[in-house]
Order: structure tokens, then C-alpha cells, then sequence
């Protein structure tokens, strides 16, 4: 028997690199989850392109995002069977409310080994703390930022000559190949 594929929500500001990984793995017959919609806060976030080219539907919420929208959009999700919500460069913060509609089932990426650098600017305080290593974080999103229960990391080397480019493009590079693998492995769980 052909098992259905578990439908997974990804939440968007920006070009969408890990919707993208998402996605691509998503394609695969062997992949047990599909990308059934994207959300994003910004109406001209680059990642929108990539969902459409892949004939996601999408929806842009307001900068408010008040208790009325944020209904509005659970039940919409809860509708299309949405499993997990995945956070991939969302950076607007989700209140309680919403939060409460999707217990255990909203999860992030971070770009730095929690609970190391929460917040922004995470590789330029590591490169300014002299850290040996950073990374990236997938965790359980909670009501206090970056904090809630970690899913899996990745470390990430500084090397001596690394710039914040470098090395955002270095763990940029990790996030799209353990995200996908972390959410699979989750599902199966
Ligand atoms: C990623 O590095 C992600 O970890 C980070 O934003 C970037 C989004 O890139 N998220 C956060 O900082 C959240 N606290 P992408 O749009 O190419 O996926």
C-alpha cells in the first residue's frame, strides 16, 4: 500500500533557500512529506517564486497579523491537514495564540548551536566571541525566542580566515541538507 504523504506548511521572509531544500527532497517518490503551503510575511519575499514555480499555494499575512487573521489561518492549515509548520527564515515572531492551534508541530531553523547566539546577527557575534564552532539548529518553536526543545544540530568549523559571508554561506549550506533529513526523520517518529 502507497502511504500518503504527511502535508507540511513552510513559513517564509525572505529568498527561501530552505524551502527550496525542502522542496527539492520533497519531490522525490521516496520522500514521505509534501509542501502543501507557503506562508509568508513579506509579499515580496523571493522564496513566494520558488513556491509558485512549484505550484504551492501561498498567502501573505499582514504586518499585524492580529487574533482574527491568525484564526483564520489555523483553520485554513488545519483544513489542508497540515502536520508540521516549518519556520525557514521567518522573521516574525508567532504569539501563544497561534502557537496553541499547532502544539508540537511548529518547528525552526536557526543559524547558530543553540542555545549559543539566539536572536540575530549570530555569525558575527560568533566570529566576534572567537568561537571555534557555529552551526545551525532545528528546534521546537515555544513561546520564548530560539528556545524551545532542540530536534538536531549541525557544527560548522571557523576557519582562521572566515568573514561573516563565508561562513553564513558555510552553515547556510548545512541548514538545506538537515532540514530536510530532520523533518523526514520526524514524520517517521
Ligand atoms: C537561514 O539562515 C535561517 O537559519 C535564518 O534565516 C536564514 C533564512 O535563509 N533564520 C533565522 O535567523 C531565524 N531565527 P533562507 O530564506 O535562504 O532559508
Amino acid at each position: 500500500m502507497i502511504k500518503e504523504k504527511t502535508n507540511i506548511a513552510v513559513f517564509i521572509s525572505g529568498r527561501g533557500t530552505n524551502l527550496k531544500a525542502l522542496i527539492l527532497r520533497s519531490n522525490k517518490n521516496s520522500c514521505n512529506y509534501k509542501i502543501a503551503f507557503v506562508v509568508s510575511n513579506k509579499k515580496n519575499a523571493a522564496g513566494l517564486k520558488i513556491a509558485k514555480k512549484n505550484k504551492i499555494l501561498t498567502k501573505i499575512i499582514s504586518k499585524q497579523f492580529l487574533k482574527a487573521e491568525q484564526k483564520k489561518l489555523a483553520k485554513i492549515l488545519i483544513n489542508k491537514n497540515i502536520q508540521f509548520i516549518c519556520l525557514a527564515g521567518f522573521m516574525k515572531i508567532l504569539s501563544p495564540y497561534f502557537l496553541n492551534f499547532f502544539k508540537n508541530k511548529v518547528i525552526n531553523i536557526h543559524p547558530s548551536l543553540l542555545p549559543k547566539y539566539k536572536g540575530l546577527n549570530t555569525h558575527h557575534r560568533a566570529l566576534k566571541a572567537k568561537e571555534k564552532f557555529s552551526g545551525c539548529t532545528i528546534h521546537y518553536v515555544s513561546k520564548k525566542l530560539d528556545s524551545g526543545k532542540i530536534i538536531a544540530k549541525k557544527k560548522v568549523k571557523i576557519l582562521k580566515k572566515d568573514t561573516i559571508k563565508k561562513l553564513e554561506k558555510r552553515v547556510l549550506k548545512e541548514e538545506n541538507k538537515l532540514y530536510p533529513i530532520v523533518l523526514e526523520k520526524l514524520i517517521m517518529s
